[in-house]
């Protein structure tokens, strides 16, 4: 019979050797490629000493290719629970040391049972992916477990904030996973995701191309859209994460967490009223005027490489966390085009299903013009932030600073489309377009003169926001120096909205 002693020295042991994963070799190799282990990983994004681990002595259950004989204790993922500034959020993190952090039957159960304890629980989860994929030697079990794994990413879409982050490989059908979740953050020169990798690509379409201009993290956040996020490393990467989850309420059932606020919520800023230039074909960065409007000037901007003509973001008003978005005249004068429509549209769901008031700050000259645009569907594209922002029913609150022209000035979150407060500074311009191109098309054959004239005179109609406040499309014109107070105001009195979309199954937002 086995003595205390033995039964405790067994427990340390197996305890060690799960904690060992693939053993020191692969963990000096995993670190000479500049990455941290799972385990050292989850240590940085944590609150320190409180990662709780679950399932550390799963082992797989295959048979084939002499598997039996090769078990390692937590089978290349560690799960569990821990804390971010104290609250409570549940964690994922495939260790490449172990199988190459490939996915298996047991390891995919592993990864489905704390997401729904996440969802049970009402807490977020994170999943930090570093996987060589569906484990070969397990075929057809390991493509059930990414169907498991993608069925519960849908259940908890909306309900608990979901976030991924791309540590290593990430390749095959294991990107929908991350693809489904709320936020996808990646790191420099050592993530990298697609759908098919560059040797499948060279044989198909002769097409060369390395894996990290395939599906790298500078990819992903610029080109594709499909990142929100990138780290220089491994650390950065879980600071960031530890930040975004700052913003976040727990679930769809809270308010976002609220800091006590140190900035004074009266601050007025003389720079404010002068960043906006006279001249309306002047660019400005519109991030200037939402830094110096917030908390802290504290602005964490999500996808800030990609459709750079719009800017999104989380911010705090009062110490209470904003989804912002704003055109940004900065880039291709602030345009709404097909990527920067999508990019904003998903946002504003994100924002609306965890009860994130939205603050929309408008610069917009119209819809991109052109044949690209229309054949990728602009149409489409452009109804889905429109869909996103009527459909909102959080707090919508509205500043417009200058440009706020046809069609976009409605999708913007105008009035109509169900805004709460909507401001414009004493530069705002309010028209169905600019100036020079109502006049082309009102008037064709005029002098040089004569249209200098009806440019002048349609500015002075309609390049100003006294017609919309005329009619109560806007409620206030303001000081560009008052925003924050102003904003603040706004949101204090949203705080109790309660507003609901009509009984449906779901919408048919235009995908
Ligand atoms: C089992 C795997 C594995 C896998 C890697 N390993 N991938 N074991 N199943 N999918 C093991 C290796 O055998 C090796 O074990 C260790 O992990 C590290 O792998 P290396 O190749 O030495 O590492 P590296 O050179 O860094 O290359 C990493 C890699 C490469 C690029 C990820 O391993 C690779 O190409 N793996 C296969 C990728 C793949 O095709 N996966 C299936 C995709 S399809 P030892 O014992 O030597 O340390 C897919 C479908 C999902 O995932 C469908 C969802 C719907």
């Amino acid at each position: 019979m086995l003595t205390l002693e033995d039964k405790i020295k067994k427990f340390e042991e197996l305890n060690k050797a799960a904690e060992e994963g693939g053993g020191q070799a692969r963990i000096d190799k995993h670190h000479a490629a500049g990455k941290k282990t799972a385990r050292e990983r989850i240590n940085d994004l944590l609150d320190p000493e409180t990662f709780v681990e679950v399932d550390k002595m799963v082992t797989h259950r295959s048979t084939d290719f002499g598997m039996e004989k090769n078990k390692i204790l937590g089978d290349g993922v560690v799960c569990g629970y821990g804390k971010i500034d104290g609250r409570l959020v549940y964690v994922f993190a495939q260790d490449f040391t172990v199988f190459g952090g490939s996915l298996s039957r047991a390891n995919a159960d592993k990864i489905v049972k704390i997401t729904k304890l996440a969802m049970k629980m009402g807490a977020p989860i994170i999943g930090l992916n570093d996987s060589g994929g569906a484990r070969i030697q397990e075929g057809v079990q390991s493509l059930a477990g990414y169907a498991d794994i993608f069925y519960q990413n849908v259940r908890g879409s909306g309900v608990i904030p979901q976030i991924s982050a791309i540590m290593g490989p990430c390749a095959g059908g294991a990107v929908y996973s991350p693809a489904l979740t709320d936020f996808i953050m990646m790191v420099k020169d050592t993530s990298y995701m697609f759908v098919t990798g560059p040797d499948v690509i060279k044989t198909v379409t002769h097409e060369e191309v390395s894996k990290e201009e395939l599906g790298g993290a500078l990819t992903h956040n610029s080109k594709s859209g499909v990142a929100h996020f990138t780290a220089d490393n491994d650390e950065q990467a879980m600071m960031m994460l530890r930040e975004l989850i700052g913003f976040l309420p727990s679930n769809n059932m809270e308010d976002p967490p609220v800091k006590p606020c140190t900035d004074n919520i009266h601050r007025e800023d003389e720079k404010l009223q002068t960043i906006v230039p006279a001249d309306p074909n002047k660019p400005y960065d519109i991030k200037e005027i939402i830094e110096t409007i917030v908390d802290d000037h504290n602005f964490f901007e999500v996808m800030p490489l990609y459709a750079q003509n719009i800017t999104i973001g989380f911010a705090r008003l009062a110490g209470k966390p904003v989804g912002i978005v704003a055109n940004n005249p900065a880039n291709m004068a602030g345009v709404l085009d097909i990527n920067s429509s999508t990019k904003a549209a998903r946002f504003v769901r994100f924002c609306d299903a965890f009860n994130i008031p939205l603050i929309t700050f408008v610069d917009v000259p119209g819809f991109l013009p052109g044949t690209a645009q229309e054949y990728g569907g602009i149409i489409k594209h452009g109804a889905k932030l429109l869909y996103a922002f009527a459909e909102a029913t959080v707090p919508k609150i509205t500043l417009i600073t200058r440009k706020a022209y046809g069609g976009a000035y409605d999708v913007m979150a105008s009035k109509h489309i169900g805004a709460d407060i909507n401001y414009s500074y004493p530069t705002g311009e309010i028209a169905v377009m600019g100036a020079e191109g109502a006049v082309n098309i009102m008037h064709k054959s005029l002098t040089e003169s004569e249209r200098a004239d009806a440019i002048e005179d349609y500015r002075d109609k309609f390049a100003h926001p006294y017609k919309a406040a005329e009619l109560g499309y806007i409620d206030e014109v303001i000081q560009p120096k008052e925003s924050r107070y102003k904003l603040i105001q706004a949101l204090e009195m949203c705080a109790n909205k309660s507003e609901q979309n009509p009984p449906k199954k779901h919408g048919n937002i235009p995908l």
